[in-house]
């Protein structure tokens, strides 16, 4: 008896071009925001997090968020996926105002178009790899199967496996395969290496940089490490609640060099 090779699957050959078909469309731009702001309210206290962002995100680009802790990244990221709501300013995805929405329309937004992978993985304990990701494609209007997704990230092996019988790094590509499986046209990714060696690191990033080049996912990554800015088209470096500065690389560093 001999073990079939494992499948070769690609995301080019797994995922429809829904950001391609956009873009025929005349949409070059997945977000444009004006003069986001938004400002918290605690007891007698407001923080401003967000004053007067603007920003264009072009689809199918790697963009990083780069600044100190508290200058707003993680509001932003929530803000356009869907978590959260400026308090003021306008927010497009594509031609939908995404401030006009009610509740339940933004969470049919989230659940058709956004991908989010954390700093903690947030899986549930009790379920193996494969179940958690069916937690995602259980409610997804045309998922791959989850097992594919954890072929894709390299786990196809470690399906049946709980997440306390996996290790940091692994955990974290079944995030990734959680993310992906419902085929986003965006994956928004807080800190995903925050909590890994560089090593283990890098072969998330590599996961990353797999969905948005074989598929065009627009890639949205926060990170306080300005080594993983190399692997991104654009960098936006965020100062106090605010776009201090863009910046552009020529070339892409790819995922499988960065270190730190
Ligand atoms: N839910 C919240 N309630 C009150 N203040 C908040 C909340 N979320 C974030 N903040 C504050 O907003 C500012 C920006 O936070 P955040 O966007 O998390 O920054 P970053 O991700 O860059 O570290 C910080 O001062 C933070 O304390
Ligand atoms: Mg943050």
């Amino acid at each position: 008896m001999r073990n079939a090779a494992p499948q070769q699957l690609s995301y080019a050959s797994a995922m429809p071009h829904r950001v391609d078909q956009q873009l025929a469309n005349g949409h070059k731009h997945a977000f444009v925001g004006r003069s986001l702001r938004k400002t918290y309210i605690t007891g007698e206290t407001e923080v401003h997090a967000l004053r007067g962002v603007d920003l264009d995100i072009h689809a199918g680009e790697v963009l990083v968020l780069l600044g100190p802790s508290g200058s707003g990244k993680s509001t932003l990221l929530n803000i356009i996926g869907g978590l959260d709501r400026p308090t003021a300013g306008e927010l497009w995805y594509y031609d939908t105002d995404l401030t006009a929405l009610d509740d339940a329309e933004l969470t049919r937004f989230r659940r058709a178009n956004i991908g989010f992978v954390f700093q903690f993985y947030n899986l549930i304990p009790s379920l193996t790899a494969e179940e958690n990701v069916r937690l995602v494609t259980d409610i997804s209007d045309n998922p791959m199967p989850a097992a594919e997704a954890l072929e894709l990230v390299g786990l196809g092996e470690r399906r049946t496996h709980f997440p306390a019988q996996l290790s940091g790094g692994e955990q974290q590509r079944v995030a990734v395969a959680r993310a992906i499986a419902k085929r986003p046209g965006v994956l928004l990714c807080d800190e995903p290496t925050g909590a890994l060696d560089s090593q283990t690191g890098v072969r998330v990033l590599e996961t990353l940089a797999q969905a948005n080049q074989e598929l065009g996912t627009t890639l949205i990554l926060i990170t306080h490490n300005a080594g993983i800015a190399a692997m991104a088209d654009r960098v936006f470096n965020f100062l106090d609640g605010q776009i201090a500065s863009v910046m552009e690389n020529e070339t892409r560093v790819p995922a499988s060099e960065m270190a730190w």
